[in-house]
């Protein structure tokens, strides 16, 4: 439909080639929207007639109700499909006029832009409700106390409640980040035209209100050319995507048997064809593998717009799979994580038997000696770390099973002149309830920190979902009157 300078008609397989159809489904609905707040500007700028409009606005209906009814045969992409089904069915001298003062250029990107700001508004939503179920699940495992990892050895006490506020903390930012991005991206590239504007009479500051963004895209080179904001949502998209693959590997590992802390819920486990005893955490598996795709996502559309030179090429049309596929893997990935959090089974017995046997006291009875006996931290280091030499080569025994005798012997060794039968005193109190006890610094796994940090992320987890309530109903709002104008100028 566009050839009017080659004689001859694209090759098949060129066409195939450069076809974008199969992506651009996904931004269909944009583009019927566009074209009708576009449409609805040329008319009361001056440029088309009220016939004309009508004309327009009845089959741009009829494709918004039946989107099937386009052919998009043979068209490069959905702009040229969508444009031919309204040259079509409200004839040239009406439908023609429909691309007066824009270009896919600016209509393309008009488009990424509406489906983006809606991912996020979705993807957001459900990260609001992924922190909230961290939150409450993190409430009912307040005071278990379970040994915390480092180096995937047990470090020191904590509680399963403290973690899962731990990626809550993670999430919130990812969720941040998202909605950051919100305000550059839901800015209109409309009438920027194929790179330089129009000498036609528009007003984009109209179609911007119609379609519900806050301000325009200014510059048309900049509206046309540039995708950073993409890219910066694709790169949040990734880094969200590390956070919920922590979270997987984390699941994935304590659901083993020989962790036991947790248990899947059967609706989120997979089996085995041959062994008949298995329950595998499939879908954390493949969260694991989504945090890969997403972030090669992100490095393809990085590699794509490198140094591309400005104004529209057609690697542009190349983002698009990656962009959109980031978004429905993110969306997916983040309602089936907010799913297992819900479902799962906290083994707290398992926990508090693999804290209570564990040597991730030692900090707290080294700080002891430093707080209570005022020990340099340096000193107090040597003698917990050879009280757990001793206590490893008895067979792993819990440092209470030390007798005060093994106690003087390494005091003697260590020329320390500190009292065994009080450094085996401050041994036996240390309790994992009172290791977290005493953890009081702020953040810690402290009962009252925790409780401090419940209200905090449910306070803050609140306000994000009003402000993401309030965006969406924004943009709901501005599609219902883009509808109800429309219906006005098919009524007059
Ligand atoms: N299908 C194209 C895309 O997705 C639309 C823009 C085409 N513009 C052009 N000048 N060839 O990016």
């Amino acid at each position: 439909m566009y050839r009017s300078r080659p004689k001859d008609s694209l090759g098949d397989d060129v066409l195939r080639f450069l076809s974008s159809m199969q992506h651009d489904q996904s931004i269909l609905y944009y583009d019927i929207l566009g074209s009708q707040a576009h449409s609805i500007m040329l008319h009361e700028m001056g440029n088309i007639s009220a016939g004309e409009l009508k004309k327009i606005l009845s089959s741009l209906e009829e494709a918004k109700k039946k989107p099937e009814i386009i052919d998009k045969e043979g068209y490069e992409d959905i702009h040229e499909a969508l444009e031919a089904f309204v040259i079509k069915s409200a004839g040239m001298d009406a439908g023609g006029k429909m691309h007066t003062a824009r270009s896919r250029n600016d209509q393309v990107v008009l488009d990424i832009r509406m489906k983006v700001r809606d991912d996020i508004n979705a993807i957001c939503a459900a990260l609001a409700d992924l922190v909230a179920s961290l939150v409450e699940r993190a409430k009912e495992s307040k005071n278990v106390p379970m040994p915390l990892y480092t180096h995937l050895q047990q470090g020191q006490i904590g509680t399963f409640s403290h973690l899962l506020l731990a990626y809550a903390y993670s999430l919130m930012r990812d969720m941040e980040r998202l909605y950051l991005s919100y305000g550059r991206i839901n800015q209109s590239p409309l009438g920027a035209c194929a790179i330089g504007g129009s000498s036609i009479n528009i007003d984009r500051k109209r179609t911007a209100v119609l379609l519900g963004f806050d301000s325009l895209v200014k510059n048309s080179v900049d509206a046309t050319s540039s995708r950073d904001v993409f890219l910066e949502y694709a790169a949040t998209l990734a880094i969200l995507s590390s956070t919920l693959g922590r979270m997987a590997e984390d699941f994935i590992l304590w659901s083993t048997t020989e962790f036991g802390y947790i248990e899947l819920a059967d609706r989120y486990s997979s089996t085995s064809s041959a062994m008949p005893q298995k329950k595998n955490p499939d879908p954390l598996e493949l969260t694991r593998a989504k945090s890969a795709i997403v972030t090669g996502n992100l490095v393809s559309m990085l590699g794509i717009v490198k140094a591309l030179p400005s104004g529209y090429s057609r690697d542009l049309q190349d983002l698009k799979p990656p962009l959109f596929g980031a978004s429905l893997i993110t969306l997916d990935t983040v309602k089936i994580m907010d799913g297992v959090v819900k479902t799962l089974q906290i083994n707290k017995e398992k926990m508090r038997q693999a804290a209570s046997t564990s040597y991730a006291v030692s900090l707290d009875i080294a700080e002891q000696l430093v707080t209570k006996h005022k020990l340099p931290f340096r000193s107090a280091h040597k003698i917990v770390g050879a009280l757990v030499d001793k206590a490893a080569s008895m067979g792993n025994v819990p440092l209470g099973k030390l007798e005060v005798s093994d106690i003087t012997s390494i005091l003697k060794t260590l020329k320390s002149d500190l009292k065994a039968d009080e450094l085996a005193k401050i041994i036996k109190e240390m309790t994992p309830e009172k290791s977290l006890q005493v953890r009081k610094s702020s953040g810690s796994p402290n009962p009252a920190e925790q409780e401090e940090m419940i209200q905090s992320l449910s306070q803050g987890v609140s306000n994000y979902k009003v402000g993401i309530g309030k965006r969406t109903k924004m943009v709901e709002g501005s599609f219902d009157n883009l509808a109800k104008t429309v219906e006005k100028y098919l009524q007059s």
